[in-house]
């Protein structure tokens, strides 16, 4: 037994949407399988992960759901957290940033780092929506993209060319909020000088060296991992604002500060000390010794987290003092889908969720073929033929094959009773001594984070095991040789044992059917290699299917529904907001009312102020559509009308409900009423 101590981080997905294969390809299965295989080396390991709630991304997906920011991350956490319980990832925490005790613990952390002196105070110019009085966060604005002229680059990146940006390097800048030009005004924040702390980033990275220790092997770090940091660093670093203009996220825990919360960036990571505090708390450890000493703390990231994982937050660890600094920073490159990106947009995505729900008993061949595929040194494509072949000719095929045989033949020829060995050949020596091997190969690999390697070292014991049932042919020694054949399906069974815990940190489930169908014990990884994990005379299960193949049909329909469910953002409709059940739909109760009385409201355009008579009361409604219908005109007129929406006070009047409008392609608005006279008070269902 080794006692290595680790503290295994997962990014915090933002909880603006579901996951997709692309982020379980490049982060959480990897961190999965990492953190299964220290546990099965009885490692000490923590692996913590949660949602990220704040920033950008959230508060403008609220905004386009018509919903509040808190709607959007409890409606996501939850998805994402059951997906992820779901498909077996053995997190010890998933936590989320709005926890009280995140807010409490990135606070600590910003006013630990001020009093240090860590910040600049500055006064910049800083875009503000008009219209919206609201200073306009990186990510809301748009604009053209200085250096390839990508029309749509966000405020902090082109998206097309990757080109890290800020806002004001956009040409036509345009606010998300209003769809209008901002307005540059005054704002102060605190900046981190991220320029002052090159030289010593330079030495870290480059050669993992820090104040005088050799802290990692700047080799175990993944090329493109240094690569970018480095041409980050020789571009020269800026200071980087740590707070932003925003109503959603952890405040500014200083005074002065009001309207400023901490920037996502600074809070997110110290997410992931939160978490660690939470489940210390909870488990009666110690928090601190999960971050500081000999642990080796590992980010499992995607490839656009590399400067917040291997600069930023190690700028701010090291700031504050008292902490370790990453051990390794293990990168993803993307994962596409049928020859084209992943679009949350587009819909063009498979969802985990939705993976798990319509193929609940094939997760562990979708964790095989990611694994497969993973990108870990450049980008990769998952396609529905290749998950069919993945599953068919090495699961199937293989490893499927090769423990079925063995279990089987087992039954037919000894009762299910492991045989005795006798006397071993040349060639059941050499079969034994390529056993003993695959521990040392695979933990290797494991440890440098090539997991798509070390899998395939998994399928080369099972392929070894159908090589060596081919060779000895012990079907057909049984009508001759029983000697001979129970030597043989004792090693045969001796590498079935083997592969279920080859496969266990990559396919937990599968090899405990394994370990059941050998009617076998839990065991470690010190047992990897060993040729007597079982018992001469030792009673087996009877085989089940291990691995069902993947048909045509399947195939076709996945790939039909990928194509069907596809956006296309060039038309002109909205598109189809997500599915209701029916039990949602009753909850809106819509009647036929009419207008008794209309006048304009005072200082507003757009609104007139409506008295209905619904059939149950009188009740008033304030409504938008003083541009489309006078006063005088819409008395008498019959119309739908949402009675149980909470009341709402617009414009110092107190709206009891909502008139239902139909748009029209150029926003011209027209009542739903119905078509025959019907009495007042009907219910529209
Ligand atoms: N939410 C970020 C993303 O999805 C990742 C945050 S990782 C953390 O890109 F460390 F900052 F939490
Ligand atoms: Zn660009």
């Amino acid at each position: 037994m080794s006692n290595n101590k680790f503290t295994v981080t997962a990014a915090l997905p933002y909880a603006n949407g579901p996951l997709h294969l692309g982020h379980v390809a490049g982060v959480y299965l990897p961190a999965d399988i990492f953190v299964r295989f220290l546990r099965m080396k009885q490692e000490d390991v923590l692996f913590v992960c949660g949602s990220d709630e704040h920033g950008a991304a959230i508060t403008l997906r609220a905004k386009k759901e018509e919903t509040t920011p808190q709607a959007i991350v409890d409606k996501y956490h939850s998805i994402n957290s059951k997906a992820f319980e779901d498909f077996n990832i053995s997190f010890d925490i998933y936590s989320r940033t709005s926890k009280p005790i995140h807010h409490e613990t990135a606070q600590e952390y910003f006013k630990t780092l001020n009093k240090k002196g860590s910040f600049i105070q500055k006064t910049t110019e800083q875009y503000f929506d008009e219209e919206y009085q609201q200073f306009l966060a990186d990510r809301y604005i748009t604009g053209t993209c200085p250096k390839c002229g990508h029309e749509e680059a966000y405020g902090d990146q082109c998206e097309n060319c990757g080109s890290a940006l800020s806002p004001t390097d956009l040409e036509n800048p345009v606010s998300k909020l209003s769809g209008k030009t901002p307005i540059l005004r005054e704002t102060s924040h605190w900046f981190l000088p991220m320029n002052q702390h090159e030289d010593w980033l330079k030495d870290w990275i480059k050669e993992g060296k820090f104040e005088g220790n050799q802290l990692h092997n700047p080799k175990d770090w993944r090329n493109q991992v240094v690569g970018q940091c480095m041409s980050w660093i020789d571009g020269g670093l800026q200071p980087r604002a740590m707070t932003r203009d925003l109503d959603w996220g952890v405040k500014v825990p200083l005074e002065g500060a009001d309207g400023k919360v901490l920037y996502v960036w600074l809070d997110a990571p110290i997410g992931y000390i939160s978490a660690t505090k939470e489940w210390a708390a909870e488990n009666g450890k110690t928090w601190k010794d999960y971050w500081t000493g000999d642990r080796k703390l590992v980010h499992f990231i995607g490839k656009d987290n590399i400067v917040f994982h291997a600069i930023i937050f190690p700028i701010l660890l090291k700031e504050h003092g008292g902490f370790v600094l990453p051990d390794n920073v293990p990168a993803y490159e993307f994962l596409n889908l049928e020859g084209d990106k992943f679009s949350t947009s587009r819909n063009w995505a498979v969802w985990l969720h939705e993976f798990i729900a319509d193929h609940p008993d094939k997760v562990e061949e979708l964790k095989y073929t990611l694994t497969a595929i993973a990108p870990e040194s450049k980008d990769s494509e998952f396609t529905w033929k290749e998950f069919q072949t993945r599953v068919n000719n090495e699961l199937a095929d293989i490893l499927g094959n090769f423990v079925n045989r063995a279990v089987v033949l087992t039954h037919k020829y000894f009762e299910g009773k492991v045989p005795e060995r006798g006397e071993l050949t040349a060639k059941d020596k050499d079969v034994l001594a390529q056993l003993k091997e695959f521990p040392q190969k695979i933990d290797q690999l494991i440890m440098q984070y090539k997991l798509r390697a070390a899998q395939a070292e998994a399928v080369n014991l099972a392929r070894l095991g159908n090589k060596y049932l081919a060779e000895t042919e012990p079907w057909k020694l049984a009508k001759t040789d029983m000697e001979r054949v129970k030597t043989i399906m004792n090693i045969a069974l001796q590498i079935t044992a083997n592969l279920s815990l080859a496969f266990k940190p990559f396919l937990p489930q599968k090899s405990a059917k394994i370990a059941h169908f050998l009617n076998l014990g839990e065991l470690n990884w010190d047992k990897a290699g060993l040729d007597n994990l079982l018992d001469a005379g030792h009673a087996i299960n009877k085989a089940e299917i291990l691995i069902s193949k993947v048909d045509d049909t399947f195939v076709e329909k996945e790939v039909e529904k990928l194509e069907a469910s596809k956006v296309d953002t060039n038309s002109n409709y909205m598109p189809q907001k997500e599915t209701i059940n029916f039990e949602d739909f009753t909850k809106l109760d819509v009647r036929v009312a009419e207008i008794l009385e209309a006048e304009k409201v005072k200082g507003a355009d757009k609104l007139l102020k409506l008295t209905l008579n619904t059939g149950l009361d009188k009740r008033t409604v304030v409504s938008g559509i003083a541009e489309h219908y006078s006063a005088e005109e819409v008395i008498g007129k019959k119309v739908s009308v949402l009675m149980n929406l909470a009341p709402r006070k617009i414009r110092g009047v107190e709206s009891q409900g909502m008139i239902l409008m139909a748009e029209g392609p150029d926003g011209q608005l027209s009542f739903v009423s119905p078509e025959r006279d019907l009495e007042i008070g009907g219910e529209v269902r």
